[in-house]
C-alpha cells in the first residue's frame, strides 16, 4: 500500500511539473497594431511568446519612436511553459563611464532644468538591443534576422503619422528640432508632419540588419557602435566606445508574493515596481476593501500608495550599488507595522511620515502582453523615458537616444520630470542603472491568469496596482483597463485622479477625511492586458481605449 501511495506521489509530481494547462490559444496586446500583427507573423511562422516578444519590441521601436526603441531600454518579464521558469530581463539603461553624481548640477549646486532630459547629455547606455539578442538566442526557437524582419520592413516602407504621434512630436518639437538627424526623420520641413504623413527610416533599418546579422556585436560594437559613440561625443556627449561594448543584460529573479489567493510575479530592482506593488497589496490585504464605500476604499488604499512611496524614495536602486531590505519591505509582517499606522478616518499627511533619509503622462514608454498556445508569457515594458527620449539622434544610426538618465535623483529630494524623489539609493554612479518605475506583472491564481502593465511614469506602479485589485475582483479586461485612474505618490501630497473617477460625494468624503485633491486635466496610461479565465476557458485581450493599440485573440 505504501509503495502504490509513493507510485501515485510520483505520477502526480511528474504530471504537475510537464502539465501546466494550456490556453485556448494565443493572445497578444501592444500599444500599435503594426506590432501586434508582427507578434502574430512570429507566433505563424513557428515562434513562441518569447520570438513574439523580440518582434513586437523591434517593430513599436519603429512605430512608436516616442515610447521605445533601440536607443533605450525595458524589462521582459518571461514564464516558460515548459519548465514554469520564471525570469526578469533587465534591459535597463546604465550611466555612461564617464557619469559623476552632480553632472546635471550647476556650479551652485542647482539642478540646471532640461540637461537630464534633452540632448546627447541625458541619454544612458541603450539596453534594448542587448536584451531582443538575449532574449532570441536563449528563448526562442527562430533566428534574430527572422523575428526582426517585421521591424525592418516596418522601418523601410513606413508608417503613418496619427493624431497621437503629432501630440507627441508637438510635445518635444524643441528636442527633435535641436538634432538635425532627428528632425529629418519625425518632422516634416522642421515641423509636425500632418495625419497619415508616412515616416520612413531608412538608416533604422540598417542598424535593425546589423543587429539581425551579427548579434548584440551588430550594435555594440562595429561601424553602428563607432558611429553612435563619435556622433554622440561631437553634440556634446560623453559616452566612449567601452560604454557600449561593456554593456550586459542582466537575467533577475522577478519580485514574487501572495495576495488573497494570487500569485503576483512582477518586476525586480532596478524597477521598483515590485516591491512597491507588494508593499502597497500586503498592507491592502488587511483591509475587507470590496465591503467598505468607495471613500474608504480610496483612502485605505490611497494611504498604502503614500507609505510604499515614501519607501521607494528612500530605499531603491540599483541592487548592484545599493543594499535593498527587500525581504524586509515585501514582507506581511512589515504590511501590519504600515497598516497600523493608518487612521481610518483621516490623511495621513506625508510631511508627518518619517522623512526620506537624504544623507547621501502617460503616453511614452510602452507596455505589451502575449500569451502563446503552449502557455509561454511575456510582459514587457520598454522605455526611452520622455516622449521621443532626448530627441537626439546620432547621424547616420537610426538611433533615438533616451533621456533615461533623469530616472536618477539628480539631487537628493528634487523631483524628477514624474516629481519623484531620490535619495542615495538612486544617485548617479558611472555603469548604475537608474531606478524605473516600470512594472510588467504576472498575476495568477488555479482560475485567472493577468498579463499586465502600462507606461505611465511614477503612476505605472498605482495603475498596475489598480488594476490587480481589480483582477482579484473578478472584472473583465476591458473594464480593467478602461476603468477611471488615481494616484499618490506620497509627495506632492495630493491625490492625482482622472476625470470621472470619484463622484462628488466620494470627492467631498475624502475632502472631510483631510485628503488634499488634484484632478487631472487628461487622461494617463496605456494599459495593455491578457486575461485568461481558466475555469470559463475563455481568453481576452484588452488595450486602453485611452491609446492606440491593438488587441487580439487566435
Ligand atoms: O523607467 C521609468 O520609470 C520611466 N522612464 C518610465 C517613463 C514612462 O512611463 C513615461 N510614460 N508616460
Amino acid at each position: 500500500m505504501r509503495q502504490w501511495n509513493l507510485v501515485c506521489f510520483f505520477l502526480i509530481f511528474v504530471f504537475s511539473l510537464q502539465a501546466e494547462e494550456v490556453p485556448p490559444g494565443a493572445a497578444i496586446v501592444s500599444a500599435h497594431p503594426m506590432a501586434t500583427r508582427a507578434g502574430f507573423e512570429i507566433l505563424e511562422a513557428g515562434g513562441n511568446a518569447f520570438d513574439a516578444a523580440v518582434a513586437v519590441s523591434a517593430v513599436l521601436a519603429v512605430v512608436e519612436p516616442y515610447s521605445s526603441g533601440l536607443g533605450g531600454g525595458g524589462f521582459w518579464l518571461l514564464h516558460r511553459a515548459r519548465d514554469g521558469h520564471e525570469v526578469m530581463i533587465d534591459g535597463r539603461e546604465i550611466a555612461p563611464l564617464a557619469a559623476h553624481r552632480d553632472m546635471y548640477l550647476d556650479s551652485k549646486g542647482k539642478v540646471v532644468p532640461g540637461l537630464s532630459v534633452d540632448g546627447p547629455l541625458a541619454a544612458g547606455i541603450p539596453g534594448e538591443p542587448a536584451a531582443l539578442a538575449h532574449i532570441g538566442k536563449k528563448y526562442g526557437r527562430l533566428p534574430l534576422s527572422r523575428s526582426l524582419a517585421p521591424a525592418i520592413r516596418a522601418a523601410l516602407e513606413g508608417f503613418p503619422v496619427t493624431p497621437h504621434y503629432q501630440k507627441m512630436a508637438d510635445f518635444r518639437l524643441r528636442a527633435l528640432r535641436a538634432s538635425p538627424a532627428a528632425a529629418r526623420v519625425f518632422l516634416l520641413d522642421n515641423k509636425v508632419p500632418p495625419v497619415g504623413h508616412v515616416i520612413r527610416q531608412p538608416d533604422l533599418a540598417r542598424t535593425l540588419e546589423a543587429l539581425a546579422r551579427q548579434g548584440r556585436k551588430g550594435f555594440y560594437q562595429g561601424a553602428v557602435a563607432k558611429r553612435l559613440v563619435a556622433q554622440t561625443r561631437k553634440a556634446g556627449g560623453i559616452w566612449h566606445s567601452a560604454d557600449l561594448a561593456g554593456y550586459k543584460v542582466i537575467e533577475r529573479k522577478p519580485v514574487t508574493g501572495r495576495y488573497r489567493g494570487y500569485r503576483i510575479t512582477s518586476a525586480a530592482p532596478p524597477s521598483s515596481g515590485g516591491i512597491t506593488l507588494l508593499t502597497m497589496l500586503n498592507v491592502l490585504e488587511g483591509f475587507e476593501l470590496d465591503r467598505l464605500s468607495v471613500a474608504r476604499r480610496t483612502h485605505f488604499i490611497v494611504e498604502a500608495m503614500r507609505r510604499a512611496y515614501r519607501d521607494r524614495a528612500e530605499y531603491l536602486g540599483d541592487p548592484g550599488f545599493v543594499t535593498i531590505p527587500q525581504t524586509t519591505l515585501t514582507s506581511k509582517a512589515y504590511a501590519e507595522q504600515l497598516r497600523d499606522s493608518i487612521d481610518p478616518d483621516e490623511a495621513t499627511r506625508s510631511e508627518d511620515l518619517k522623512p526620506v533619509a537624504t544623507s547621501g503622462s502617460g503616453f511614452h514608454t510602452t507596455h505589451f502582453s502575449i500569451l502563446d498556445k503552449q502557455g509561454n508569457r511575456v510582459a514587457a515594458t520598454l522605455s526611452v523615458n520622455y516622449p521621443f527620449g532626448s530627441g537626439f539622434m546620432p547621424e547616420g544610426t537610426g538611433v533615438l537616444l533616451n533621456d533615461e538618465m533623469d530616472d536618477f535623483s539628480a539631487k537628493p529630494g528634487v523631483p524628477n520630470v514624474y516629481g519623484l524623489i531620490g535619495a542615495e539609493a538612486n544617485a548617479i554612479a558611472p555603469g548604475k542603472r537608474m531606478l524605473s518605475s516600470m512594472s510588467p506583472t504576472f498575476v495568477e491564481s488555479a482560475n485567472r491568469l493577468a498579463i499586465i502593465g502600462t507606461p505611465g511614469g511614477s503612476r505605472i506602479i498605482t495603475m498596475v496596482l489598480l488594476g490587480t485589485l481589480d483582477v482579484t475582483a473578478g472584472q473583465s479586461a476591458l473594464d480593467i483597463v478602461m476603468a477611471r485612474r488615481f494616484h499618490h505618490q506620497y509627495l506632492p501630497d495630493a491625490i492625482q485622479f482622472e476625470k470621472g473617477a470619484f463622484d462628488e460625494d466620494t470627492l467631498a468624503e475624502l475632502q472631510l477625511m483631510g485628503h488634499r485633491l488634484n484632478p487631472l486635466d487628461g487622461t494617463y496610461g496605456n494599459m495593455q492586458l491578457v486575461l485568461w479565465d481558466k475555469n470559463k476557458k475563455r481568453l481576452t485581450a484588452a488595450t486602453d481605449p485611452r491609446g492606440e493599440g491593438q488587441a487580439a485573440v487566435q
